[in-house]
């Protein structure tokens, strides 16, 4: 294989691990909102922020905005229903729906009823009910707890219909505030079978969790709090912690055992992290990346590099440790070593996520239609996933690609997401407050969200 830093020379792994693990992915569908906002020009100039902070510091251009007749519900509605198409599934194909997103419209009726309901329009009164919902609120983690969940479910085999999970989220902060210009909306939805075509689970999954205040939604409120530096290192700790357990348990299972010299990552094609904004990536990789490395024949180039990595013995004084420890991994990250294997394995997941915004719990499988749509995956490559939600846990888990990878069609989205319209800051100031009633593009062909009656109860219908 190449030279890049962190792939071997070797063939990933045996085929075993591919008849073990015949659950997964076997198809996808996207679904973005029709309106964005551009970061840059008159967003950058009224909020007084430098352009470049957002395209290169944060890593994003544009942020997809939900119209006014849609919702959390309505995009879920709208992904489900791309999938059914392309795959031509009917609903008694399907028999649960697992749906993750902390943008619930009920505090107790499960979203995906809501979702079965839109679908009854096109696929008739009744079609789904032999099949059950549920709904998966872990914040950004949500949607990977229930890909965990029905995998399992379709493993046992007891039931011969297929599983759905879907993502849907409208990621919403204050105006003004610095979580801002990380906003955006979207659903994803994931066909889940055996003999998938896309990628096969392969059932180990790291995981971390602690009690944190990094990033929370109280009840009655319409956005997110959020400790924003926190939440940052709250996600690198939990990543880190996930990624050793997952690497711990690999081993202990023989799936991935490195040789002396080698490392984890070294099986691994691609690295995909959860995406509140394609920034946040590159310091995710840069944590595992240099945990995973220090023990193996890649920090010899490092060292050579940078330098050597302090260490605590060597220091009286804590703080001081912790600052030049801070300054190293800084060091690291700018790396011409580190940034070869970044570009290699991690950069292109995070494609969408730039043109889209975070879409919660929906942004790690963005990533992995970035690298679909970009076919940027070969049969029998290792994808190790590192899915983060506040509050906060981690999941690590990986999944091989599938020979039936490239027989996939394309979803043709970074197309579709140039044929999005560009809204004014005013118009997406209307909307973002809930005072835009008006929906700016006519729907069609689109679930929509008619009215909320005096109950509470939420109609929605198809328009044709
Ligand atoms: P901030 O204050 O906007 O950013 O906060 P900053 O000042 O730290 O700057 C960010 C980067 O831009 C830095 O790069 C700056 O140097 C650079 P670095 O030094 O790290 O390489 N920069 C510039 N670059 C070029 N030109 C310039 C320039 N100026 C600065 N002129 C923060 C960023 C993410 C904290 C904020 O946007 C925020 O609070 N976001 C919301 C929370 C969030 O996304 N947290 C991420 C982890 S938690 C998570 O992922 C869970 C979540 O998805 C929710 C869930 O689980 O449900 C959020």
């Amino acid at each position: 294989m190449s030279s890049i830093p962190g792939n071997s020379s070797k063939e990933i792994s045996s085929d075993k691990s591919l008849l073990r693990a015949a659950v997964g992915i076997d198809d996808m569908a996207v679904y973005i909102p029709s309106l964005y906002l551009p970061l840059t020009g008159e967003f950058s100039r009224q909020r007084d922020i430098d352009p470049e902070k957002l395209t290169r510091g944060i890593g994003v251009e544009r942020m997809a905005v939900p119209d006014a007749h849609e919702d959390a519900a309505t995009m879920a509605a709208m992904s489900l229903l791309e999938l059914m198409r392309r795959c031509d599934l009917q609903p008694g194909d399907i028999g649960k729906i697992y749906l993750g997103t902390e943008s619930a419209v009920d505090e107790a009726k499960a979203m995906g009823t809501y979702v079965i309901g839109m679908l009854e329009r096109v696929y008739g009164s009744g079609s789904f009910q032999g099949c059950s919902t549920v709904e998966f609120k872990s914040a950004c983690i949500g949607t990977t707890l229930a890909l965990e969940s029905i995998s399992y479910w379709v493993a046992a085999g007891e039931d011969e219909r297929i599983g759905v999970v879907i993502a849907t989220d409208v990621a919403r902060y204050p105006l003004h505030s610095p979580g801002e210009y990380t906003q955006g909306a979207g659903s994803v939805s994931l066909l889940v079978k055996r003999d998938p075509r896309i990628a096969a689970l392969e059932q180990i999954y790291g995981c971390f969790t602690r009690d944190e205040n990094d990033f929370f939604r109280p009840l009655g409120c319409a956005t997110a709090t959020v400790n924003g530096k926190h939440s940052n290192q709250c996600y690198l700790d939990a990543m880190q912690g996930a990624f050793a357990s997952y690497a711990a348990q690999a081993a202990q299972k023989g799936l991935i055992a490195p040789k002396r010299g080698e490392c984890t990552t070294d099986w691994i094609e691609h690295l995909l992290f959860h995406i509140p904004y394609p920034r946040m990536v590159e310091y995710a990789s840069a944590a595992i990346l240099r945990q995973d490395w220090r023990n193996s024949r890649h920090w010899k180039n490092v060292e050579a590099e940078i330098g050597v990595e302090p260490e605590p013995q060597n220091y009286a004084d804590l703080e001081k440790y912790q600052v030049d420890l801070a300054g190293y991994a800084r060091s690291f990250a700018r790396s011409r070593y580190f940034q070869q294997a970044y570009n290699a394995k991690v950069k292109d997941s995070a494609a969408l996520s730039r043109q889209v915004g975070n879409i919660y719990t929906g942004s790690i499988y963005l990533g992995l239609a970035s690298l679909l749509e970009l076919r940027k995956v070969q049969a029998k490559e290792r994808l190790c996933f590192g899915a983060y939600g506040s509050g906060c846990s981690a999941l690590v888990f990986s999944a091989r690609a599938m020979p039936g990878i490239s027989s996939v069609p394309s979803r043709g989205l970074f197309e579709r997401l140039e044929r999005r319209r560009e809204i004014s800051l005013q118009e997406y100031e209307l909307l973002h407050e809930g005072e835009g009633k008006e929906s700016l593009n006519r729907p069609s062909e689109e679930f929509v969200l008619a009215r909320i009656d005096h109950q509470g109860y939420r109609h929605y219908e198809y328009v044709r």
